[in-house]
Parts: structure tokens; sequence; C-alpha cells
């Protein structure tokens, strides 16, 4: 900024954020060149970008269940539909490519892949992404892979996995003057710079994620699958007949002042008892946490 780099800059962004966003890629093993990156602002606005290139009012686009809720927000202010495909709780929170299969219509025109994923923690194996590659491929689809976790994910990376039509999302791009140009100049800096931190983040996440799950595994009425990646964790609770997920949620916040996201906020049904928890707290704090937790789940299912 003291450098004067404050005013507007090409849609597209400046060279070498671009240049250090295409070398990083093709450090990971998938060859893309600077011309082809766009900086956007957030993963958000590329999401609402690569949407509005692909979707118009009678196109489909396949986005997992439970889902990250921008995708569908967007689908909706486009005119457009999302349909869900399944992801297995019995599974590690898998797509279920049977159903993805099922649910693949004409008007299909994009695949979301969210690896690692927001809200059940999940991340891919290679199988599960090659067949998601090749579905793709076989019904001529676009891949929007969200990535946005790719690097804490607990046993290393996740590596890049689709492409899209770059040529559309440039016009949309252009439509809109540039993302913030003082903090493009961070971006080759922060990925040719020390990245000493990001081990030390995935271990004190990879300690949250086992004080979860060990808490949430042994809560009588409470199973979960454990999370691999990211701060995310989605328990089930077994509901009493006739409450939501919401009446848990609420009950357990106006009860200790604990919040987490309802699953019907993911897309799930209110009575499959789904929550999201963020669990970004101190180890220690956690635990004191899901006590309390455990001591209102407990009198929650007993009414
Ligand atoms: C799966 C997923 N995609 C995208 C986003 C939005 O990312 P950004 O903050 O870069 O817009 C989030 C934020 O929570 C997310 O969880």
């Amino acid at each position: 900024m003291r450098e004067g780099h404050n005013g507007y800059c090409p849609s597209p962004g400046i060279t070498p954020a671009r240049e250090a966003i295409a070398a990083e890629y093709n450090g990971r093993g998938w060859p893309v060149s600077p011309d082809r990156v766009l900086v956007t602002a957030g993963t958000s606005e590329a999401i609402d970008l690569a949407l509005s290139a692909l979707l118009d009012e009678h196109g489909e686009v396949l986005v997992p269940m439970p889902t990250y809720p921008l995708y569908t927000a967007v689908v909706a202010k486009l005119g457009a539909r999302a349909v869900f495909y399944r992801t297995d709780p019995s599974a590690g929170w898998l797509p279920d490519l049977d159903h993805l299969a099922r649910v693949l219509t004409p008007a299909t025109r994009a695949i979301v892949v969210i690896d690692p994923n927001n809200p059940t923690g999940a991340t891919y194996p290679v199988a599960t992404r090659k067949a998601l590659l090749s579905f793709a491929d076989k019904h001529g689809l676009a891949i929007l892979a969200d990535e946005v976790y790719g690097d804490i994910a607990y046993e290393g990376s996740v590596a890049p996995l689709g492409s899209l039509d770059v040529a559309a999302l440039k016009k949309l791009a252009d439509g809109r003057l540039c993302s913030t140009v003082p903090m493009q100049f961070g971006i080759k800096a922060a990925l040719e710079g020390d990245r000493a931190h990001q081990a030390a983040f995935r271990a004190a996440l990879r300690e949250r994620a086992a004080v979860t799950t060990r808490a949430l595994q042994k809560m009588p009425g409470v199973s979960l699958v454990a999370p691999t990646a990211a701060f995310y964790a989605m328990p089930k609770v077994e509901l009493p007949p006739g409450k939501t997920d919401e009446d848990y949620v609420l009950g357990l916040l106006r009860a200790t002042g604990i919040l987490c996201v309802h699953g019907s906020g993911f897309g799930t049904s209110p009575a499959d008892g789904y929550l999201r928890i963020v669990f970004l707290a101190a180890p220690k704090e956690l635990q004191d946490i899901y006590a309390e937790m455990s001591v209102f789940t407990a009198q929650f299912l007993q009414r």
C-alpha cells in the first residue's frame, strides 16, 4: 500500500499473483497457465462467477447434500436448479455414486465437489475422486472443485481436481472491476513464502478433531463420523419423536451458551438430528464444552 498499489488493476488480477497461483498449481501436478487464473474476492465470488457462466434458467447443477449453502443461494439467484446428490454418513460421508447417476438429467451442466468438505469434515479417497472425474467426463459436466480447505487435511494437502471454461469466466470477471489490489500483492508472498505455520495449524486442528471425535463418540445418543480435514464435524443426535435439529440446537444454546448449526441449515432433514460443530476453540475449552453438551444431551433425550 505504501508503494501506491491502491487503485484498480485488470479484472482477472495482477500478473505476479496470477503467476504465483499458476506456479502453485503446477507444483501440485495440475498444469495451468497464468492467463487461465482469475483472482476473485474470495471463493464466494469464484462460485458466483462459475455458476453464472455455466447455468441459465433451465440449467441444473449437482450439489452435495449436506451442502455448503452458498451454492444453493447463488443457484436460486440465477433462477436455475440445484439437484442434491447424497453423501453417505455410513461410508465416511463419501458421495453416493449410484445416487449421483440417478439424479443426472439432460439439463445437468455441472457438479460441485467440496473436498475437503464443509460441513462434514470429510476428504475423498483417490478412487472416489477418479470416479467423480470420470462421471463428469462421461456426461460432459464441468466440475466446480471447491478446495478451500485443501491444505488443512490432517493426512496432508488434497491435490487439485478439476478445470473450467475460463473464457466464459473471463467475460464475467470483466463485468466487475477487480479483486482488491493491495491484497493481491500478498498472494505471491503467501504462496512462495515460508509455510511452516501450516504444519503447526494442521497439528492443532488434528488435536481438536481427536478431542471432538472422542467426546462425541462416547456421548449417549450421539454418533459421529470422525472428521479428516478442516475444523468441522457433523454429529447426529437421536432425537426424541417430534423434535427437530433446531429444537436441539436452540435448547443447547439457551441452556449452555454453546452454539452449533442445525443440519437442516445445510439441507439435511430436520428430524435426522444432524448438527455442525466448528471446533476451533482450545482443546481444554473444547473438553469443557463437550462435557456441558453431554449433560444437556442426556436431559434433552429424556424429554
Ligand atoms: C466449502 C466452502 N466454500 C467456500 C467458502 C467461502 O470461501 P471465501 O471466504 O473464500 O469466500 C467457504 C467458507 O466457509 C466454505 O466453507
